[in-house]
């Protein structure tokens, strides 16, 4: 079996390069690519690659996610996450492989206080968040066999991402702000890999189990309390922080302007994938934790 990855270097790609390589042939690409083109703002180069490999799977984890600068380079944004999903999905349909793929909890407005389900009305509040809908949709409209997971707050040991943000002010400030009116759950890369190549060799066998899934670790919480964990953490640890308990204060959104709108409520309801595939989703904190341990080894 052949598995082309796209996005290799990110932090889901990098994981999946792990998880996916016990399933088949893996080729992996990052966008700087000689042989074939990796680079998703060519969506004609990439088309080409399918059309030259002819894989089994395809698995997307390239994406344009700078969610702020999406705002003002909604273009490229559009071509990164939308036509190019479009242009993988035309050729995984010709060709007859599957085809997975990541998007978000920035499908949805944010408002209430109930976990979304997939069928849920989607309303993105940002460019990011349309133009990953417009890539659910193109999929979705090309009738290839899919799976697309909707997942949030992604984190991973490589790269940047919120928990190091946090631990490096915390040991230049004495005074932190943290959003405390978002509420969702972070999910690490490992985890979505993993779960990705279970999910991969179920449809591989039961076809009827293409569609859409929101996948995320499990509970809940606001920035604020992840802060507060990952803090935590860091004492028990013994590393310096400037900022002691007290020094964290909780804000509103409201309170914190950015070119792009976030979901208040990106809280998914995991139900339909756990069921489906028959697994189990573990608490946030453990894969937060865990990711703590090998970077700071304690
Ligand atoms: N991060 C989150 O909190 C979050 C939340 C919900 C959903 N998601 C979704 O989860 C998936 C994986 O995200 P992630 O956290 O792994 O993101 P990431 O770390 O930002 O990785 C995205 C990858 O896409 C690559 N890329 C960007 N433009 C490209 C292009 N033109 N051609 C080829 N590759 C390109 C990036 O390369 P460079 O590094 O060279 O730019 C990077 O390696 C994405 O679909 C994302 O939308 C992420």
């Amino acid at each position: 079996m052949k598995i082309l990855l796209f996005g290799k270097n990110g932090q889901l790609g990098w994981e999946l390069q792990r998880s996916l390589a016990p399933l088949g042939d893996l080729v992996a690409l990052d966008r700087f690519e000689q042989q074939y083109c990796g680079d998703l703002s060519n969506p004609n180069g990439i088309a080409g690659t399918v059309r030259a490999l002819r894989p089994d799977v395809i698995v997307n984890a390239a994406a344009y996610t700078a969610v702020d600068k999406a705002e003002s380079e909604s273009e490229l944004a559009n071509i990164i996450n939308a036509v190019a999903p479009g242009a993988l999905a035309e050729e995984a349909k010709r060709c007859g492989a599957w085809l997975v793929h990541y998007s978000t909890d920035y499908v949805f407005d944010g408002s209430g206080d109930k976990p979304w389900r997939e069928d849920d009305q989607v309303d993105p509040l940002s460019v990011y968040g349309q133009t990953k809908l417009a890539g659910e949709q193109a999929i979705q409209a090309s009738d290839c066999r899919h799976l697309i997971f909707r997942t949030s707050w992604v984190y991973a040991a490589r790269g940047n991402n919120f928990a190091k943000t946090m631990l490096r002010l915390a040991q230049e400030r004495q005074q932190l702000s943290v959003i405390n009116d978002q509420i969702g759950t972070p999910t690490g890369a490992e985890l979505l890999a993993d779960v990705s190549a279970h999910a991969i060799r179920q449809a591989l066998k039961t076809s009827e189990v293409a569609g859409v899934y929101h996948l995320t670790a499990g509970g809940e919480t606001s920035w604020y309390d992840y802060a507060h964990l990952v803090f935590d953490y860091a004492r028990r640890a013994g590393l310096e922080l400037k900022t002691d308990k007290q020094s964290v204060a909780a804000i509103p959104t409201s309170a914190y302007q950015t070119p792009a709108r976030r979901p208040l409520n990106s809280r998914l309801n995991t139900e339909k994938l756990q069921t489906v595939f028959g697994l189990q989703l573990p608490a946030w904190q453990l894969g937060v934790e865990r990711m703590l341990s090998e970077l700071y080894g304690k």
